[in-house]
């Protein structure tokens, strides 16, 4: 017998090769007294027709979907099967014979989550994880081409980066209450001072209430931390990173963009330099939209996907009011209502991927900020260190890698940019 091949180079061999394929059955039916298996395995599909002269058409008939087979037979050219050949059925193993799948065509989005173990397997799944793996390989590629160390820091800690309300508590092995990680920052923070450009890619855990369609309760957050710069210079590392992500994706996974029905048109314009618009701007614009914000608040979904209709790249939003964002962004010394900070939105309505901006420097601008926050000093006694020990301007940002790959992929619900979303209200499978 043959080696086995993936299917994607069995396809690329000249009809009336011997060939044999591994795999999964994606679908099975009868014709007549044929029998027809289409096999996938991580490269491709391919038909497989068994006719009742074939030693394998017993084993063709009575296989179920989702079982795992080894398949082999001549290939010959079909223009009606998927990959215009198809395999003439000499043999079929079934390594593990399938119950009845329980995923329907018709299956809620419910229930595809109840079973996601089972509905990782859809083609649909199948092409935004291997788009997902993409990204994170070209933010690594990115990052280790342009001077950056990745460095590794805890997920368990004692207190607040991001503000306390989404804090998730674990006890701990003595006792005590620690939380999961809402972000690397201040880790990373301490780490320029030998390495200067740093940068992490792991979880953050944030105990949002909201259901929303771009929020998880653990996320991948890739973070990056640089010492010598400031808004100005981290802005050009966020849009640098962004468009080689997106151009590496349009490289590598054509396919599979194809088969998720995105339009590649707004992708094809993400280069830099990106669009900025204030958030003084920002404000106008939505009221003109006849939304109502007026200055000083947050900005939530509907807002942001109001102002990306005015963009088709990403463009980032800066000069924030003081009071909607953390206490260690530095404020902006020609105007200390608003400080030096900028998110990064992706367009056709998809909104924040990136927060992040330059940091305070100074130890007693720190703590006055420290306790016009109501914080209590003595819970930031580390990170206070880091500007009594030959402290330098940085600037740094974080990443929803989750984010990122919804818009890239254009999906329409952050759950379906990982395999086991963690939501409000789904830990399992
Ligand atoms: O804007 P955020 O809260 O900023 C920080 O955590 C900074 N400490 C990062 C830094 O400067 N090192 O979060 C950063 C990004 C957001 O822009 C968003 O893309 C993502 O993390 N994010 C979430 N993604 C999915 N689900 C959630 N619940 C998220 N919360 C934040
Ligand atoms: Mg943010």
């Amino acid at each position: 017998s043959t080696a086995v091949k993936p299917i994607r180079e069995a396809l690329r061999l000249p009809a009336g090769s011997q060939v044999t394929v591994r795999g999964w059955v994606y679908r099975r039916r009868d014709l007549g007294d044929k029998a027809f298996v289409v096999v996938r395995d991580s490269t491709g599909i391919i038909q497989a027709v068994f006719t009742p002269e074939s030693p394998g058409h017993a084993l063709a008939r009575k296989v179920t979907v989702e079982s795992s087979v080894i398949v082999g037979g001549a290939l010959r050219e079909d223009p009606r099967a998927p990959g215009g050949k198809e395999i003439a059925g000499r043999n079929i193993e079934i390594v593990g014979l399938a119950e009845n799948f329980p995923i329907r065509r018709d299956a809620s989005r419910e229930f595809l989550l109840e079973v996601r173990h089972l509905a990782v397997r859809s083609r649909k799944m199948t092409a935004v994880l291997k788009l997902r793996s993409t990204v994170f390989e070209a933010l690594h590629e990115w990052f280790r081409s342009n001077g950056f160390y990745e460095v590794h820091c805890p997920m368990f800690i004692s207190a607040a980066v991001e503000g306390g309300a989404t804090l998730f508590p674990v006890k701990y092995v003595d006792g005590s209450t620690v939380y999961l990680t809402q972000s690397s920052q201040f880790y990373l923070e301490a780490l320029i001072y030998s390495l200067e450009k740093v940068y992490t890619v792991a979880p953050s855990f944030r105990a949002e209430k909201s259901r929303t369609r771009r929020h998880l309760t653990e996320f991948w957050h890739a973070e990056a931390e640089v010492a010598w710069t400031g808004l100005e210079g981290i802005l050009k590392v966020e849009e640098e990173l962004v468009s080689h992500i997106v151009r590496r994706v349009l490289e590598k996974n054509r396919e599979e963009l194809e088969l998720l029905g995105r339009n590649l048109e707004p992708l094809k314009n993400v280069e830099p330099p990106f669009p900025r618009i204030s958030y003084d701007k920002a404000i106008e614009i939505l009221q003109g939209k006849g939304l109502n914000v007026k200055w000083g608040d947050d900005l939530g979904a509907d807002e942001e996907r109001a102002l990306t209709e005015e963009f088709d790249k990403p463009f980032f939003l800066y000069g924030f009011p003081v009071g909607v964002k953390a206490f260690y962004h530095k404020n902006d010394p020609s105007r200390p209502e608003v400080t030096l900070s900028a998110d990064l939105l992706a367009p056709e309505g998809y909104g924040e991927i990136i927060g992040g901006g330059e940091r305070i420097e100074k130890l007693e601008e720190l703590l006055d900020k420290i306790k016009q926050f109501g914080l209590n000093p003595s819970d930031y006694e580390w990170y206070l260190d880091l500007r009594r020990y030959g402290t330098v301007p940085h600037a740094g940002f974080g990443l929803g890698m989750d984010r990122l790959v919804t818009w890239i992929a254009g999906l329409d619900h952050i759950v379906d940019s990982i395999p086991f979303p963690r939501t409000v209200t789904r830990t399992y499978p």
